[in-house]
């Protein structure tokens, strides 16, 4: 392959090297004239957001039999959690633990988008997401570097499968390069100051985890990291992701974030910007047009390199080569029908919705429900085919999806459900449907309230400065509350919000994110114990916004806040236990506790952890440490659990984190079964970088904690010389 690269290489001209590293969307480039024009004279690589067999077969066609080289385009889409069959946003099937269902599910989405000419996809979307302000938390894993990890790795291998050439696979695309979850104030496209240190162990292993897994292709973002633009750092692109990395692959810009350096105050003009992308190292822009109309002059006036074009051409070839798009440049026109949301699809969608939606609360063991059971369904998210897909479903079909009413109907029976949504929408703030709940709830023995948020209300530029439940949710939730039936609440939703003023009302609460097409069956399912939950939260979440940031992995500062040092009610601290000791690390309204912490989910079971043992006191440099507990269903029904492995380094040349989850397994247990789970835990897991990108293993104690959250567990204690 990389012979056939150099012959071809050498065949260009300036103008076609140049012509492979342009990507446009046809609907903003031009004329369908213009479009074919410029495929024709080679002068674009790549085209996002065409899709459909035959226009790509087209468009394909001018490109392979009338353009001089005949190089085949790359089609590129945004197939961010599902291509038809929506699969739950990312932030929820993080949230399932489930490596094999997240690859089963990306899987499906290529095959689904393949059938329809796309080649690549601009997933999975590996930020770091620490706070929920931020709209675009909804399309990460959460705010766990390993977790991150993880899904990087299951999405990777889900999209690209054993072999990119095979035709129902695509191209994967890490996003974006990097920090961009780390936006000041969670406001989209923002500044963000990350020191190296935090670079490479809280941003860094989630792509080193892609790169791994042979990822085809990085983004970078639109975000300026400490002054430089993410997509004009020359050291964190053409440095540490393609030689520290080793990243072989190509790397494509964010929506015009070459140009946006102008904006940014970094480039003085777009000739400047484009000097810029190139020297980073961004092989290929996205929309904007800087490259093609100022790369061939930088080169010929000596400030641009040719061998960085000629890298980056290479590299753009290499993944064209590795798709097969050389020997097998069009797709399959018939293969749609048998493939777009066929009943396998939404099987796998329902279940990693099961597998997502958190159980948060169930006081009594109200949940799981009887069949039958007359329940008054109530709230603006209910009945939203089309707002439980969530964010990025650009061909995700409203009238594939289930929504939680379909589901009750088919499943409990229409004369067992009185429905009325009370709220049109979820910032409505009108309460003249309150007079309907009322009457549904006379009616019924149980109130199911489904709130949140809509699908616009996250994602891309998405963010909110407050996360109480939007319009007049609290208030129809206070409603349901008072007429003295047991209230389970079910919140759609993009981010971690809304529960810190109306957890105390429900009796039972279901976070189930956006859960895609198959919402409905998954909740109902869950509802009446057809399905027992197992989801673990993916992220830290707080009272309200002005806890934020707040995560498991801080760090223990020199006044650690802790329940001795002030008396606390309800989290909340009201009084020091002696002056000097109230000094802490807290807010005097919020506490320093979370709502709920990272890695926190109930089941229908419960699970007692006992006896940790480790394999030894001391190990060495090199060893393997066994650490073992045991872990029983003490429950009346089978449940799975997520069984987390969390490490404390007690003293670094920097400091670490008061926790760090390094493992994690998944065992399922019957009522009064024991499990003895046991982690091997490497010392070269207990390393970190050093902000000039060295990892060290630095001797001394450790404390290790096998846990059913971040902030529960068993804990032991090791050495090592
Ligand atoms: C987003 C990317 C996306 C791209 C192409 C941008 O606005 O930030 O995540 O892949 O558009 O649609």
């Amino acid at each position: 392959m990389e012979q056939k690269i150099e012959a071809l290489l050498s065949e260009m001209t300036l103008d076609e090297k140049i012509g492979q590293m342009c990507q446009v969307d046809p609907g903003v480039f031009g004329t369908e004239e213009e479009v074919i024009e410029a495929v024709r004279k080679g002068q674009l690589g790549s085209l996002l957001n065409l899709i459909g067999a035959g226009k790509v077969n087209e468009i394909q066609r001018i490109a392979v039999e009338e353009s001089r080289l005949g190089i085949p385009l790359i089609i590129g889409r945004d197939v961010i959690h599902g291509y038809r069959t929506i699969f739950p946003i990312p932030l929820g099937m993080a949230a399932s633990w489930n490596e094999d269902l997240i690859r089963e599910a990306a899987s499906i989405a290529a095959k689904e988008a393949a059938s329809e000419g796309i080649n690549w996809t601009f997933a999975p979307m590996i930020d770091v997401s620490r706070d929920p302000r931020w709209g675009r938390i909804a399309e990460s894993g959460g705010e766990d570097p390993l977790l991150n990890a993880m899904i990087a790795r299951a999405m990777v291998q889900g999209f690209q499968g054993d072999d990119l050439a095979n035709p129902l696979t695509i191209a994967a695309c890490a996003k974006h390069y990097i920090g961009y979850g780390a936006a000041e104030g969670g406001r989209d496209y923002n500044t963000t100051m990350i020191p190296d240190i935090e670079l490479y162990n809280v941003y860094l292993p989630p792509y080193r985890a892609a790169v791994n897994a042979g990822v085809a292709t990085v983004m970078t973002a639109f975000n300026e990291i400490n002054g430089i633009p993410a997509s004009g750092h020359q050291r964190n692109v053409r440095g540490i992701l393609k030689k520290d990395l080793g990243f072989d692959g190509f790397v494509v810009s964010d929506w015009a974030s070459i140009q946006e350096m102008i904006d940014h105050g970094f480039a003085a003009d777009e000739k400047h910007a484009a000097q810029l992308g190139i020297a980073a190292g961004v092989d290929m822009e996205m929309s904007s047009r800087t490259y093609a109309n100022h790369l061939k002059a930088l080169v010929e006036e000596g400030k641009v390199k040719m061998e960085w074009i000629d890298d980056a051409v290479r590299r753009i070839l290499r993944v064209k080569f590795r798709l097969g798009l050389f020997d097998n440049p069009y797709v399959d026109e018939s293969l749609a029908d048998s493939v777009l949301v066929n009943p396998r699809h939404l099987e796998v969608a329902r279940k990693l919705a099961e597998e997502s939606i958190v159980l948060l609360k169930n006081k009594n063991e109200l949940l799981p429900l009887k069949k039958g059971t007359k329940v008054a369904l109530i709230g603006p998210m209910a009945d939203q085919p089309y707002e439980q897909l969530g964010t990025w479903i650009f061909d995700g079909n409203e009238n594939d999806s289930k929504s939680v009413l379909d589901a009750f109907y088919e499943y409990n029976g229409a004369n067992n459900t009185f429905f009325a949504e009370g709220l049109a929408y979820t910032r409505d703030k009108s309460t003249k449907g309150f007079r309907a709940v009322e009457r549904a709830i006379a009616q019924a023995d149980v109130v199911v309230a489904v709130v949140g948020e809509e699908a616009i209300l996250s994602g891309e530029a998405k963010s909110l400065a407050e996360l109480d439940f939007v319009g007049a949710q609290n208030q129809l939730l206070e409603l349901a509350a008072s007429k003295g039936k047991p209230l389970i609440m079910v919140v759609m939703s993009g981010r971690p919000g809304g529960l810190y003023k109306t957890r105390h009302l429900a009796d039972a609460i279901l976070y189930a994110w956006h859960p895609g097409t198959m919402a409905g069956p998954a909740i109902v399912n869950l509802i009446f114990g057809e399905a027992v939950p197992s989801a673990k939260l993916p992220v830290t979440f707080p009272k309200g916004e002005g806890q934020v940031p707040i995560y498991y992995a801080h760090k223990m500062s020199g006044r650690p806040a802790d329940s001795t040092s002030w008396t606390y009610i309800d989290d909340i601290p009201v009084k020091a236990v002696q002056h000097s000791l109230g000094n802490t690390n807290h807010t005097l309204d919020y506490g320093f506790k979370p709502l709920y912490p990272f890695g926190y989910g109930l089941s229908y079971t419960t699970f007692e952890y006992s006896d940790i043992s480790l394999s030894a006191k001391t190990i060495q440099i090199g060893d393997v440490i066994k650490v073992s507990a045991t872990i029983t269903n003490t429950g009346k029904r089978e449940g799975t659990e997520i069984v987390q492995l969390y490490v404390r380094d007690l003293v670094g040349s920097y400091t670490r984190p008061v926790r760090e989850l390094k493992d994690f397994k998944r065992i399922t247990l019957k009522p009064g079964e024991s499990e003895r789970v046991t982690f091997e835990l490497n010392s070269s897991q207990l390393g970190f970088y050093h902000p000039n990108g060295r990892y060290v293993i630095e001797p001394g104690d450790f404390h290790v904690w096998i846990a059913p959250n971040a902030a529960d567990g068993l804990m032991g204690k090791f050495r090592l010389e």
